[in-house]
């Protein structure tokens, strides 16, 4: 079937931050990214300032407001710091708007050409759920540093093994999830790729569906999270009421050796969610047997799943805000292409003994 709305890759994830310099140390110094351009006062941007992280093919942008008033300081006071743009490489920026625009989606900003002495970049952007945009941008004619007007920074981070986003989440309000798969489908082309019920992704208390939507060419991957009825308030009514409506919740970024990675993460004080040891007890009955040792999973906290194509392992932080919003997941793909349904009854009863902690169960 043909493509009806191409998009080479995600060309960065941008998020809006109340402190972008201390958020860029952050990262840089936690996930090991290094830091590659920047955009402030220094460079002529008298509002806002910019920090570019990059690792492999995935690349964080960091955005602060420098001035009160700035419609990006309102957002932030909104939502605390949230993901903004998860935005597409696409061939024709023109086109790609026009498209979708004309499909239904709403724009949110007009086509425009930015250009220094390093050449020009295109770039639009239209609406998804809640504060959200995609970004729709073209950087063929461009070689210099991220954006017209950045500079080029060099501060390395020290890389874990970090390649590239393999899936992003948005958590929508209780009724509106099919809303946004329809907006998926009919504006982006995108497939449902699978679908989890109440019955699949439920615990004693609280439970929530989703759905998979994929781009043309697989390699876009959006699960989209609505609350279900449950006995306790879900994990998603809880990003909802704290993030002020709908959101990205959590960032998978993908890895070829997972237990480096989360070694590195973890001796660099990134906290996960953690699993009873029981858990390491039933799981080689579960997935058959893996190449690592269960123990050293176990130490810390990897979980793992199997589909027909093979297994995966993963693991899920902590929030990575004061609000219990936005958190990343670490994921390895040893042939599996699903998302680890498996653990979502041990996962999800983690989360809650967290909420608990929260008093927001
Ligand atoms: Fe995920």
């Amino acid at each position: 079937m043909a493509d009806s709305f191409p998009i080479r890759r995600i060309d960065h994830v941008r998020h809006y931050v109340n402190n972008a310099r201390q958020a860029s140390y952050f990262y840089q110094n936690v996930f090991g990214f290094n830091i590659t351009a920047y955009n402030g006062l220094e460079t002529g941007s008298k509002n806002q300032v910019d920090y570019v992280l990059e690792q492999n093919d995935l690349r964080l942008v960091f955005s602060a407001p420098l001035r009160p008033g700035h419609p990006m300081a309102h957002a932030i006071s909104e939502h605390g710091d949230f993901v903004q743009d998860i935005c597409f490489e696409v061939d024709d920026v023109d086109w790609a708007h026009k498209t979708a625009v004309s499909r239904g989606a709403e724009s949110g900003a007009e086509p425009v050409t930015w250009e220094d002495d390093h050449g020009t970049v295109r770039y639009a952007a239209i609406k998804t759920y809640g504060n959200v945009v995609h970004g729709l941008i073209n950087r063929d004619k461009y070689n210099g540093p991220f954006l017209p007007g950045y500079r080029p920074e060099n501060i390395p981070g020290d890389p874990i093994g970090l390649i590239e986003v393999d899936h992003c989440v948005g958590n929508v309000e209780l009724g509106k999830m099919n809303t946004w798969v329809k907006w998926y489908e009919d504006v982006l082309g995108f497939a449902n790729l699978i679908s989890f019920d109440d019955k699949d992704i439920s615990t004693e208390f609280t439970s929530l569906m989703s759905k998979v939507m994929a781009s043309g060419n697989g390699r876009v991957k959006f699960p989209i999270n609505e609350p279900a009825e449950g006995k306790k308030k879900s994990q998603i009514d809880e990003f909802l009421e704290f993030f002020g409506g709908p959101g990205v919740q959590h960032v998978a970024m993908r890895t070829d050796d997972i237990i480096h990675t989360v070694s590195r993460l973890q001796a660099r004080g990134l906290s996960f969610l953690k699993v009873p040891r029981t858990y390491y007890e039933a799981l080689e009955e579960r997935v058959g047997k893996i190449d690592e040792n269960i123990d050293e999973l176990a130490e810390l906290g990897i979980l793992v799943d199997r589909d027909d194509e093979g297994y995966l392992l993963q693991i899920f932080s902590k929030p990575v805000t004061d609000r219990p919003t936005i958190f990343y997941e670490i994921i390895h793909r040893k042939g599996a292409k699903s998302f680890g349904k498996g653990n979502f009854k041990a996962l999800f009863e983690s989360i809650e003994r967290e909420q608990e902690l929260r008093g927001t169960l």
